[in-house]
């Protein structure tokens, strides 16, 4: 099987070209030098690899708050870029595979969002990854959209590596308590990506994965403070606030509720998905030594 990843020096795209290779799939891997919003750069690079099985985009603009000033730019990455995709792997009769997230809903339902809950993006990222979902699903039937949450991992700017940052440095921080969502751990979910390349099913539609159970940022923070205190990546502890989203306001309109429903993730694609805290756990583990 041979798989394209885009966006492969991102967060999440760096451990897909991991896992997968892992796995001894034949993956084929650009980030920025194949510009997925350019059709003959796209057609270019198809033809140099040969036709792939899957096309696995993880390429996108995700700076949230920039996005609220630079709407063209987020839309034509993450609008135009999954549609050029999905024409070019319809035209090869390639599958894809496109990561999209929980900023397409509005936030304010009180139990997890299903993968066909009302969508309502309240921010211009979340408009723009809605809109690349449409172009998606119109260009290729052979898609599977995943909605994920919170990522965090060892290759990207994330809360993980702000907190532990902030936590050496400050003696106290402030951390918005009224979010709710599921840290998801970047491994976790290019492990689920390559459950979905593997399996003989050729299903197709829109999936939520994000590790199990939830929380608020500030919970997540006083978390990754007791995993790192038990790894031994520092001695003193910092005093962690929490502060309402009111006094920690941003650019963009953050969903106050997040919590995406993968049953239909774990049904369909024979899954066991692990709970948050756990792959926090696993992950803090692997910074000892390196910081
Ligand atoms: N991070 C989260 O918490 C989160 C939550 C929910 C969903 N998601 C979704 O998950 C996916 C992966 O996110 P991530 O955090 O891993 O993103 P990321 O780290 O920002 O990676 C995206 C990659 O795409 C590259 N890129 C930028 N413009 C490109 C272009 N025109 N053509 C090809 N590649 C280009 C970026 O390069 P540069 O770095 O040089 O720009 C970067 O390496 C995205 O679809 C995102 O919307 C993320």
């Amino acid at each position: 099987m041979r798989v394209w990843v885009t966006g492969a020096a991102g967060m999440l795209g760096t451990n897909v070209v991991f896992v997968l290779r892992k796995a001894n799939v034949h993956v084929c891997a650009s980030d920025r030098e194949v510009d997925i919003t350019d059709a003959d750069a796209v057609a270019n690079y198809l033809e140099q690899i040969g036709r792939p099985d899957w096309i696995v985009n993880c390429a996108a603009w995700t700076a949230v708050d920039a996005a609220e000033s630079n709407e063209a730019a987020a839309f034509k990455l993450n609008a135009d870029g999954p549609g050029v995709l999905a024409v070019a792997a319809a035209r090869l009769g390639a599958r894809m595979i496109h990561i999209s997230t929980d900023y397409v809903f509005n936030g304010q339902a009180t139990v997890p969002y299903a993968p066909d809950a009302a969508v309502d993006p309240g921010s211009v990222y979340g408009k723009s990854k809605l809109a690349g979902e449409a172009a998606i699903r119109e260009g290729l039937d052979k898609h599977v959209i995943i909605r994920t949450a919170w990522l965090y991992g060892a290759h990207g700017a994330n809360f993980v590596g702000t907190m532990l940052r902030f936590m050496r440095e400050r003696e106290e921080i402030g951390v918005v308590a009224d979010q709710h969502g599921a840290p998801t751990y970047t491994v976790d979910l290019a492990d689920a990506i390559l459950r979905v390349v593997s399996a003989s099913s050729a299903m197709a539609g829109t999936w939520h994965f994000t590790n199990k159970g939830d929380t608020t940022w500030y919970g997540f923070a006083q978390a990754i403070q007791d995993e790192a205190m038990k790894a031994g990546l520092f001695e003193r502890k910092c005093r962690i606030t929490p502060l309402t989203t009111a006094q920690y306001p941003t650019p963009a309109v953050r969903p106050a509720y997040s919590v995406l429903d993968t049953t239909s993730f774990e049904k369909d694609w024979n899954i066991d998905i692990p709970h948050w805290r756990s792959s926090l756990h696993t992950f803090i583990q692997s910074l000892k030594g390196s910081v």
